[in-house]
Order: C-alpha cells, then sequence, then structure tokens
C-alpha cells in the first residue's frame, strides 16, 4: 500500500507493507536514487534486521557505508549528530549523497536532522523499525535531537524522500515499546476515526501479538491520518496541531517526572485520559464515548502510576508549554470520537483545579 504526503510544492510516498524491506532497494532505486545511500542505524536495529536491509540496498546500489549511533534518547544530541557528521565525511559524502535513516523515532529524528544540515541539506529516506516511528515519527518532515534546555528543542522541518514501513519488522519489539506505539496509534483513531477505535476495541490483543494483517491495516490507517494532516501544513501552523492531542498534560507529565517513569506514549495514553475527563467537564464527549476510550488506553497495558507526581512539578512544565499564551491555554479536545476541536481560551485555574483532583485520584475521571 502507498500513501503520498503532499505538500502542495512536492510530495512523497509512503509504503506500508509486511516484507517490504526485502525490496527495500529497488524500490528507491525506483524513485530516482543511483548511488550507494549512507546507512544510519543503531545496533540494536542492525542485529536484528540489518542483513535483510544491507541484502536489499546491496543489490540495488552495491556496498552501502553504516554509521552505527547509541541506543537510546539519551544518545539524540549533539555528539551522536557530529559522530554521524564524521561518518558522512569518512564515507566521501557530498551534495549529491544521500542518507538512510534506519530505526526508531530516535535513529529518525537526529539521522533526518544531520541530513537537514549536512552541506546545507541532502536528501534522506526513512525506514523505520518501531510501531511508534512508523505511524508517527518517522511522516511529516519534523526532525531534531535534544538539548540540556529539554527535548527537541533544536531542529528542522526536512521532509524524507520517502517512507517505507515494513510491518514485519515490528516482531521483534520488546512489549513495551509495542504498546508505547499504540497509545499513539489510538490517538490517531480518536482524533480522526471512530472505526479505527471501533477496530482496535475487536482487534488490540491481536495487535499486540504483532499478526501481520491486524498490524498492517492499523499502520496504514494511522500512516494514512498522518499524511493527511501533515499534507498542506509543513510547518505546523495550522491543522497539525490536531496531532497533539493528549499531549499538552502528556508532555507535562513526562518532564515532571524528568523522563524516567514513562515512555512518551505512555504519558500520552495519561494525557489522552486527562483530556476525555477535563473535555467531560467542559460538556464534550458522551459518558459512552468517554468510556470507550479510557477502556481502550488501559487495555493497551497496566500505565506506570502516576502517585506521586507533584501538581507543581506538571505546572511548571505546563507554563512551558508554547500553547499555554497571553494567560489562556490552547488545547484539542474531542467534542465527539474522531472529531477534534481546538478551544483557544481555556482558563489555566480551570485546568488546574482539574488536574489537581486527576493526581489525587491516581488518574481516576470517574468513568
Ligand atoms: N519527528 C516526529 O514527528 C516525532 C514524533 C513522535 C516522536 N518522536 C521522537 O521519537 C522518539 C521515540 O521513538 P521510538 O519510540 O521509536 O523510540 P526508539 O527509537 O528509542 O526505539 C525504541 C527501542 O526499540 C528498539 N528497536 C527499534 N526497532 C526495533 C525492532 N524492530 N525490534 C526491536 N527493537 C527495536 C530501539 O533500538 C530502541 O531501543 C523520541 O525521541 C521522540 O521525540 C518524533
Ligand atoms: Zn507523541
Amino acid at each position: 500500500m502507498t500513501l503520498t504526503v503532499e505538500l502542495g510544492h512536492r510530495s512523497y510516498p509512503v509504503m506500508v507493507g509486511e516484507g517490504l524491506i526485502r525490496s527495500a532497494g529497488a524500490r528507491l532505486k525506483r524513485l530516482g536514487f543511483a548511488s550507494p545511500p549512507i546507512v544510519v542505524t543503531n545496533r540494536t536495529v542492525l542485529g536484528l534486521h540489518g542483513k535483510e536491509l544491507f541484502g536489499s540496498l546491496e543489490s540495488a546500489f552495491g556496498a552501502c557505508p553504516v554509521i552505527t549511533i547509541g541506543d537510546g534518547e539519551r544518545f539524540k544530541n549533539h555528539e551522536t549528530l557530529i559522530r554521524i557528521y564524521n561518518g558522512l565525511f569518512r564515507s566521501r559524502a557530498d551534495r549529491r549523497s544521500w542518507v538512510v535513516a534506519f530505526g526508531g523515532g530516535v535513529v529518525g529524528d537526529i539521522a533526518g536532522y544531520a541530513a537537514a544540515t549536512f552541506m546545507r541539506g541532502i536528501p534522506y529516506a526513512s525506514i523505520p523499525t518501531t510501531l511508534l516511528a512508523q505511524v508517527d515519527s518517522a511522516i511529516g518532515g519534523k526532525v531534531g535531537l535534544n538539548v540540556r534546555q529539554g527535548k527537541n528543542l533544536i531542529g528542522a522541518f526536512h521532509q524524507p524522500s520517502a517512507v517505507l514501513s515494513d510491518t514485519g519488522l515490528l516482531r521483534t519489539m520488546p512489549a513495551r515499546e509495542l504498546a508505547a506505539g499504540m497509545f499513539e496509534v489510538i490517538k490517531s483513531g480518536a482524533i480522526r476515526s471512530e472505526p479505527l477505535i471501533s477496530y482496535l476495541e475487536k482487534k488490540l490483543s491481536v495487535c499486540m501479538e504483532c499478526r501481520p494483517a491486524a498490524l498492517d491495516h492499523v499502520v496504514i490507517e494511522c500512516a494514512r491520518i498522518k499524511a493527511e494532516v501533515v499534507s498542506g501544513d509543513e510547518t505546523e501552523e495550522g491543522p497539525r496541531m490536531v496531532l497533539n492531542y493528549g499531549h499538552t498534560v502528556g508532555h507535562a507529565l513526562e518532564a515532571a517526572t524528568r523522563y524516567r517513569r514513562f515512555r512518551h506514549g505512555e504519558a500520552v495514553g495519561w494525557g489522552m485520559i486527562a483530556a476525555v475527563g477535563f473535555g467531560r467537564e467542559l460538556g464534550l464527549l458522551t459518558a459512552r464515548e468517554a468510556g470507550r476510550l479510557v477502556r481502550l488506553i488501559h487495555a493497551v497495558e497496566h500505565l506506570p502510576s502516576l502517585e506521586g507526581v507533584r501538581l507543581e512539578d506538571v505546572w511548571r512544565a505546563l507554563r512551558r508549554d508554547k500553547k499555554f499564551r497571553g494567560g489562556r491555554i490552547r488545547m484539542v479536545l474531542l467534542p465527539k470520537l474522531g472529531t477534534t476541536e481546538i478551544l483557544p481560551g481555556i482558563d489555566p485555574r480551570h485546568l488546574k483545579r482539574f488536574l489537581r483532583s486527576f493526581l489525587q485520584s491516581g488518574g481516576d475521571i470517574g468513568i
């Protein structure tokens, strides 16, 4: 299945399917790439799936240099960026070279940023290997890295030339990482597709077992949603904001626990539950729909507890959020499952009151 991200002046394909990696070389060649790419990956992904990827790339392009980076969020930093630049220079890369980012969101973000800045920008193709990266981070062109002052504070918009998502690769994912990606899947359904929520209500466990047909369906639907939302809003000024559903509180929970307690997706899981509860206070969503979404989120995994998370820490993080402007908060909420509304003038005191009871109850919104 091939989808297209349309950006006015240009577009790029997002291919999704089981076993795609075996034809990655031929597919990329057909898109016009001629020289061997420089592959950026980490040891984990290289060990699990490198043979298949390199088999396919090398039969299409000949020997491909590889740059391996450390595995984990803590390696999404400037040292790793310099390591990638050095690898590119060592491989004699020039303006006509191109990069393949092969890994999860960490590899995609930093390899994409290296490509965005090396010699003022060279092309890259993304071969995402985690559920989160296939449904979210690999599509849309946001690339970057973390600095001491915060996550993703340095970056660029640099669209890939192609995204190839082989859902078969997800079979080797650790359960908790798969779950973390599943919360972003639920987010996609919540904002744009009630049928996807309904599908997950029936097939969640089958998806979590990585059965190909079910997972293919889910990744295609999410890729379609993300591609639609980012098409025509390249730099996140307008409609892309709906992708932040559950992220206002989610990001604040991550920061308040110093990025140690929750995987990003898990914090978004709690963030969506908070958004459902807060939305109910504003008269949005029926109790039935709210209950469906909250039950689905809890069915993915036992979310790390909110115990001991301090309101003051959450609030401090929230105040730094770019959606917190002029004494008012802009928040994406759901009037119904599958549709969004952006509320621009939320009273911070109301949200703070809600969050106090949300944290005190351990995330129980009484549904
Ligand atoms: N650019 C965007 O629009 C965007 C959107 C959302 C998230 N992100 C970023 O994405 C990152 C998180 O991405 P992630 O959740 O993919 O984390 P990750 O890249 O750290 O991958 C999670 C773990 O899974 C391993 N892994 C990868 N593929 C595997 C496979 N097929 N089998 C087994 N293990 C595998 C990785 O080595 C890693 O240990 C964060 O840095 C976040 O900021 C970016
Ligand atoms: Zn997210």
